[in-house]
């Protein structure tokens, strides 16, 4: 099994380019099965959750090739209906899957979804949602089976709680439709933005209404297009903290600063010299770190996925600090991990308690989630000597050349292959 070996405490200096986003990737690879016309879809991030949806869908009969322009994804001769667990199980976006292939056939199989272990992670939103467009579906041995006799029409829809995923399947389920669905209290993550961007460009009719509204007009001709995906957030935020956490001094390249307007604002009042341009972001590490209140919430909110590298940060800070985490349940593992480095963290209900001014001290130590893993390395960075970081598998399933990425600002990291 793969490991790290981390050597801090570097200041690091220099210049990333954030890649294309994970989270936006996977909806947009899923919808491209609404359609039997080639799609070439560019900046897709070479990690480990964009090759298994790769992989879900070539299950499904879609042909995919990697050329100079991009990935091609051919669902001319796509024709099964059947997600299976060993594809769904390690990753929860493959339920993205169910709403196109209910639109496309009027009947799915697919798996319950595994991902992180950071919650209980039902779909019931989806579910109830899909029935509203006409589809009835049983749960038997850890399989959605769903079927649209009359295939999916289009409803109004109130989702009982903001969910990316549900809002993403019941978006590109109800573009093949028949007639109009108004999806509201939806999920507005950027991510969602460039899934309808995507669409629309396919040829879907999409319209927001409201700021959580969105009307879909149901078509029946698509077309063959190329698409760029948008910038990873979450990596530049993890990187802008990567910089403040060690008097740093980088510039980030690649993005659209207005879309994390909230991570950078938290950052500056944390202490950090931030200043943007157009597609970038520079950021000086203030020596100072400020302590603070937090609560993570649905964009624009402060992302869940950003909340265990914040966390290391305020580790850090002049005073105590605390965040609340308010979407999933379980999302404290990397807290234990942290406390065995010299955190103080406790835990009281959502809520983390951060005593502050930690040098962290280096460790061996084990990622349990994504986001638990990169924390660790944050920590790592600042800590004076060797930490080694098991279980990386985590990693990379959404962190493209993390190693690479680090080395080139100066940072001393490497992947022991056979460890
Ligand atoms: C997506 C992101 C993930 C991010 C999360 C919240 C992808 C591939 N993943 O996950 O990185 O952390 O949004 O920003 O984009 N819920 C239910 N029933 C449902 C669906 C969700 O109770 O049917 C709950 C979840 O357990 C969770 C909350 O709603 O507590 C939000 O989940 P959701 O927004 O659906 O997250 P994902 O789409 O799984």
């Amino acid at each position: 099994m793969q490991k790290l070996e981390v050597f801090g405490a570097k200041k690091l200096k220099g210049q990333i380019k954030i890649s294309g986003s994970k989270n936006a990737s996977l909806p947009i690879i899923a919808a491209t099965l609404l359609s039997n016309k080639k799609i070439i879809l560019k900046e897709l991030p070479k990690v480990r959750d964009i090759e298994t949806m790769l992989s879900l869908l070539k299950s499904l009969g879609s042909q995919i090739k990697f050329n100079k322009d991009g990935t091609e994804i051919d669902n001319s001769k796509q024709k099964k209906k059947f997600a299976s667990y060993n594809l769904v199980k390690t990753m929860r976006a493959g339920i993205l899957v169910l709403g196109p292939l209910l639109a496309k056939f009027g009947s799915a199989k697919v798996s319950l979804p595994g991902g992180c272990a950071i919650g209980s992670r039902p779909i019931d939103i989806h579910l109830k949602a899909f029935s509203k467009l006409g589809v009835r579906y049983k749960i038997d041995q850890g399989y959605v089976i769903a079927n649209a006799p009359k295939g999916l029409k289009g409803n109004k829809i109130h989702f009982s709680k903001v969910s990316v995923g549900a809002t993403e399947n019941l978006i590109i389920a109800a573009t093949l439709a028949k007639g109009t669905t108004l999806l509201s209290n939806c999920a507005i993550e950027p991510e969602i933005l460039d899934l309808v961007n995507f669409l629309k460009k396919l040829g879907c009719k999409i319209k927001w209404i409201s700021k959580r509204t969105i009307e879909i007009i149901g078509v029946n001709k698509l077309k063959e297009i190329s698409y760029s995906v948008m910038f990873d957030r979450i990596e530049v935020g993890t990187y802008l903290v990567a910089a403040a956490i060690t008097q740093g001094n980088l510039m980030i390249k690649n993005v659209k600063p207005e879309i994390i307007r909230t991570e950078i604002d938290l950052l500056k009042k944390t202490g950090a010299k931030i200043t943007t341009k157009k597609n970038e972001i520079k950021i000086i590490g203030s020596k100072k770190i400020k302590s603070m209140k937090l609560k993570t919430a649905p964009y624009p909110g402060f992302p869940t996925d950003l909340q265990a590298q914040i966390m290391v940060l305020l580790c850090k800070a002049n005073n105590n600090s605390i965040i609340q985490e308010n979407i999933f349940e379980n999302r404290f593992m990397h807290v234990a991990e942290l406390n065995r480095m010299g955190a103080k963290i406790s835990i009281q209900g959502n809520k983390a308690l951060i005593t502050g001014n930690t040098n962290f001290a280096p460790a061996e130590l084990m990622a349990t989630d994504l986001r638990a893993s990169v924390s660790l390395i944050l920590a790592a960075l600042t800590a004076n000597g060797k930490s080694t970081i098991n279980r990386i598998y985590h990693l990379d399933r959404g962190y493209e050349n993390i190693e690479k990425k680090l080395k080139k600002v100066g940072a001393k990291i490497n992947r022991i292959k056979n460890g």
